[in-house]
């Protein structure tokens, strides 16, 4: 158990499933019908984490706004469900307009960008749960021939950073806050498979409830053994 994980945190989260400290972790692609959800995740946050994934400490007005207005057709949005009713980890990819971001060299404007936004209940942190759902985005880019995708936060923030780096993004530092960038290669065959097979466990996982998680993850490698390793590019 990693040293800031409480023995009841631990038993909190047992529904996690548990590969010694790595959780087995199914990531399913959200819909309008998780809107009620995914608004109790983000009201779940206290304001120092809302500061930091919204970038200003959002009252709860200010969220059930935000959640209201997120377009899922513009819009990704990724989800961990802890059980058919909590979501502990959130990952949002949205298009963003490459004039409006720093400029970077080795970034050409006419590229397509997506910003990557992050959110993992207290509890349910350091169990991988955030590179997860940052490696999903990943291939989810890749498979629709977004070429780079972009993350903001501050330079303070640990954790983010270590995703960041672990990924092997470009980063960039000024004032206190981090742009990061990461080209990605165009999507073939394997990370359509990768992606395919994920979304298929996450919607066995969700709808027997969290129960057969082992069962459900034996199947997952059986289909895609490279799901625990890096996605291939
Ligand atoms: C950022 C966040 C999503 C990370 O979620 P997580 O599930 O705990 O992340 P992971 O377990 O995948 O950990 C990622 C890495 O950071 C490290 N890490 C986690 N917490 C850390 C901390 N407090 N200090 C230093 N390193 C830390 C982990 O050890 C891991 O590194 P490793 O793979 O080399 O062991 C989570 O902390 C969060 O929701 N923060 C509030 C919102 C936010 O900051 N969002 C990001 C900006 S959009």
């Amino acid at each position: 158990m990693p040293a800031d994980r409480s023995e009841n945190e631990d038993a909190e989260f047992h529904a996690l499933g548990d590969e010694g400290n790595r959780a087995i972790v199914f990531i399913k692609e959200l819909t309008e019908r998780d809107r009620p959800f995914l608004l109790n995740h983000f009201k779940a946050l206290d304001a120092n984490d809302r500061y930091l994934r919204f970038g200003s400490a959002l009252t709860d007005e200010a969220i059930a706004r935000y959640v209201d207005n997120i377009d899922f057709t513009k819009d990704t949005m990724f989800g961990v469900y802890e059980s058919t009713l909590n979501i502990v980890g959130v990952g949002h990819l949205s298009l963003a307009q490459p004039e409006a971001l720093p400029v970077l060299t080795g970034c050409e404007r006419r590229e397509s960008i997506a910003e990557f936004g992050v959110s993992v209940l207290a509890p349910a942190r350091r169990l991988s749960v955030g590179t997860k759902l940052f490696e999903r985005a990943v291939v989810h880019c890749r498979n629709k021939n977004i070429d780079t995708m972009y993350i903001h936060c501050l330079a303070s923030n640990k954790p983010m950073l270590c995703i960041a780096k672990k990924a092997g993004m470009q980063i960039h530092r000024d004032h206190g806050e981090v742009d990061g960038y990461l080209k990605l290669p165009l999507g073939d065959k394997d990370s359509r498979r990768h992606e395919t097979v994920e979304e298929r466990a996450a919607t066995l996982n969700y709808i027997l409830g969290g129960k057969f998680k082992g069962s459900i993850d034996w199947l997952r490698k059986l289909f895609n053994p490279d799901i625990n390793g890096k996605p291939k590019g």
